[in-house]
């Protein structure tokens, strides 16, 4: 059975090439592990894949970066990950991903490459819609600089001969703008037999899988090209290529919010996690960070330079500008967390105030309560960290210590510059610093001595 219409037969597979060397990034992490806003390339892939209806998931990698890719990805189900002994070429790979594979009775298989993260559900939609028609099916794009990538060779009735690697090209084929993106797709598993007819007789010695077109369109299968759009197809072998494809994701996502009446201030400054959540009426400012695991309530505005992640912040809420909330968080209603604040593991709840220049960690703040300019948690001895509870409409007055484990109640006041190591009782003053004394006339006889 093959696949029909835009659903993945459920007995297709999604073979990720991954074993490559990624030599030209000259890194020391594996290429498909570098991130782009936040998440790595093969994840990205992934993610992708499921959404489109993918069930089953063949990622080929190398026997250094297997344990590292396969912790990448442990939240996804089903990847069958597969190594590829020597890196030899990609129809090395793909043969190894079939041969390798503990799954039976696969139908098609869709090959794609783990530096190619900007593809879209809809994109693999197209494929899986177009291969009723044909037995082979690949991906191509048209750009203005073709340079790297394995072009696209017809005949005058449009019929797709080979592809030919940049390398092997000769000038009148580097002047062809029809590139491969690296995605394959055989209709009948069978067809993937011919990858195993593939020689290394190129400039490189490699075995690419490319050479498979030849091979195929000479035995008389069908081969179809889909042109697709280079923002979506766009390979990644070196840290440039990597931040225009942090571009193109990051105009996607934002546009994506800005539809759904986001109000995002010069979109290209900021960075947007691909999994964040917001609701109505919105406002994100120029400059600002937001990671993973965040989710921002109907009319939150995030000012300028702020930097946020793992944090959910409730309606009504004013962030920044120059904020920064670290993971396990969360800024109740109507709260302002302002300048040169850092807030980690803390809950706070309606209404609470936190202006300028303090750090909250550990802590548990109540309603309405307001946390001076200047505030420190101190939460850690060195070994162990503690909380610091806060009851609600309380007053810490500025440039206080809390030394925690501590418990201020409801309704207290702290005084400035106060530091507080015993817990407050619901409705006290607790102030602790020394007592002033002024010492009358002391500038002027100080002047007489000079
Ligand atoms: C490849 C294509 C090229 C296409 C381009 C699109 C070949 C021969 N060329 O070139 O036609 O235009 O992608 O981006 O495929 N890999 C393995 N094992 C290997 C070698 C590579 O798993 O032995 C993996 C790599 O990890 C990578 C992918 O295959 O994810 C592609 O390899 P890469 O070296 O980046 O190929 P390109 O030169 O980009
Ligand atoms: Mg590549």
């Amino acid at each position: 059975m093959a696949s029909s219409g835009t659903m993945i037969d459920s007995n297709a597979v999604a073979v990720i090439l991954c074993a490559g060397k990624g030599s030209r990034m000259k890194s020391n992490c594996p290429k498909v592990l570098n991130t782009i806003l936040g998440r790595t390339m093969i994840y990205q892939i992934i993610d992708v894949l499921k959404k489109s209806g993918f069930k089953r998931y063949i990622v080929v990698c190398n026997p250094e970066n297997i344990d590292l890719i396969r912790g990448n990805l442990n939240e996804f189900d089903n990847i069958d990950f597969v190594i590829q002994k020597k890196q030899i070429g990609t129809a090395d790979a793909a043969n190894s991903a079939i041969n390798e594979t503990i799954y039976q009775d696969i139908s098609s298989v869709f090959i794609f490459l783990g530096d190619t993260p900007l593809l879209t559900k809809n994109d693999i939609h197209s494929l899986s819609s177009k291969l009723e028609e044909t037995d082979i099916l690949i991906a191509s794009f048209d750009t203005v600089s073709p340079y790297g990538y394995g072009r696209v060779i017809h005949d005058q009735n449009n019929s797709i001969l080979k592809i030919v690697e940049e390398a092997d090209a000769d000038d009148d084929q580097r002047k062809i703008k029809i590139c491969f993106s690296g995605i394959m797709v055989f209709k009948n598993i069978d067809d993937t037999i011919l990858l195993t007819e593939i020689k290394n007789d190129n400039k490189k010695k490699e075995y690419y899988y490319t050479d498979v077109i030849k091979i195929a369109s000479e035995s008389g299968r069908t081969v179809r090209n889909i042109i697709m759009e280079y923002d979506h197809l766009k390979g990644v072998n070196t840290y440039e290529q990597l931040s225009e494809a942090e571009i193109v994701l990051q105009k996607r996502i934002a546009q994506y919010h800005m539809e759904k009446g986001v109000k995002i201030s010069l979109p290209e400054t900021s960075h947007i996690s691909p999994d964040i959540k917001i609701g109505k009426n919105v406002t994100i400012e120029a400059n600002v960070h937001i990671g993973k695991n965040v989710k921002i309530g109907d009319g939150v505005t995030i000012k300028s330079f702020s930097y946020i992640e793992g944090v959910e912040i409730k309606e009504h809420v004013i962030i920044g500008p120059f904020a920064r909330i670290r993971s396990n968080s969360i800024i109740g209603k109507d709260s302002k967390v302002g300048n040169f604040v850092e807030i980690k593991n803390s809950n706070l709840s309606e209404g609470v105030k936190v202006g300028h220049l303090s750090y909250l960690g550990d802590a548990g703040i109540g309603k309405s309560t307001n946390i001076g300019a200047g505030t420190i948690t101190c939460n850690f001895d060195g070994e162990k960290k503690y909380q610091t509870k806060i009851g609600q409409n309380v007053f810490i007055g500025s440039n206080s210590s809390l030394v925690a484990p501590l418990n201020i109640e409801d309704e207290t006041y702290v005084a400035s510059g106060s530091v507080v190591n015993k817990d407050v009782p619901a409705g006290a003053l607790a102030i602790s610093r020394v007592k002033q004394e002024n010492k009358i006339g002391w500038a002027k006889k100080m002047k007489k001595k000079k």
